[in-house]
């Protein structure tokens, strides 16, 4: 049997805190699918360096271009300001052992603050545009904005697209498996995935990758 779940919010689903449900669609909750999570870096528009922890994104191109398609930034960041502003962005990729260090990110959010200070990470520059890059990141993305479309339409987030162009790796990560997909590689977000039957709410979850097979 197939539990089935439309465009109507659930009644019976119950939410983990106040607005978690104005935050975010029930099919988010319904699904739980796990994404890589990550910090976009970019300029303040006082030249203060700005981290955002971020997720809901995918990677991918053909072999003329690679893209970031971050699906769901916020069109109240300043994150999504700076990039409208500077045309350009760089998503970086720590391990889990940073985790805390990107939250302060989160708590300390103001227009003076210093988000690298915050988190306690070290810039370095960009090679292709004109962005941070968080030296302890073990992969960095470079990108120009490609295009920014509000897929639903309410103002709330926005779909944006950035055209790699460059890209750093830290040079213990430069071979096989071991680095990148156990505990020091990517960090995954796993979105509170609900209780289909009852409707109680869970907590989002933080993962890494395990590899079961080759192909
Ligand atoms: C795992 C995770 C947790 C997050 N938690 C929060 C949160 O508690 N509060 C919040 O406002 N944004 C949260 N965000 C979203 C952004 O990280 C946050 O809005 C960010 O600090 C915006 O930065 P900016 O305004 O400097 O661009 C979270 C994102 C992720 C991926």
């Amino acid at each position: 049997m197939k539990i089935e779940i439309g465009k109507e919010f659930p009644q019976y689903f119950k939410a983990l805190y106040p607005e978690e449900f104005e935050l975010f669609s029930h099919f988010e909750v319904t699904a739980g699918i796990p994404t890589v999570l990550f910090a976009v870096t970019t300029w303040k528009e006082n030249g203060k360096p700005n981290v955002c922890f971020h997720s809901w994104s995918c990677f991918h191109g053909d072999k003329t271009a690679f893209f970031a398609v971050m699906g769901n930034l916020y069109q109240h960041t300043h994150t999504y300001a700076n990039i409208k502003r500077e045309q350009c962005f760089c998503v970086n990729f720590l391990p889990i052992s940073y985790y805390d260090n990107l939250v302060d990110t989160i708590h300390c959010n103001e227009m003076d603050d210093d988000e690298f200070a915050a988190g306690g990470f070290t810039i370095d520059s960009a090679k292709a545009v004109h962005a941070p890059v968080i030296h302890e990141a073990f992969l960095s993305m470079e990108c120009t904005l490609k295009e920014i479309q509000d897929l639903s339409g309410a103002g709330i987030t926005a779909m944006v697209i950035g055209q790699v162009q460059h890209i750093s790796v830290e040079e213990s990560y430069a071979q096989g498996y071991r680095q990148r997909y156990g505990k020091d590689g990517f960090m995954m977000l796993i979105p509170a995935p609900q209780d289909l039957v009852t409707g109680e709410p869970n907590k989002s979850a933080i993962a890494t990758v395990h590899i079961e097979k080759y192909d």
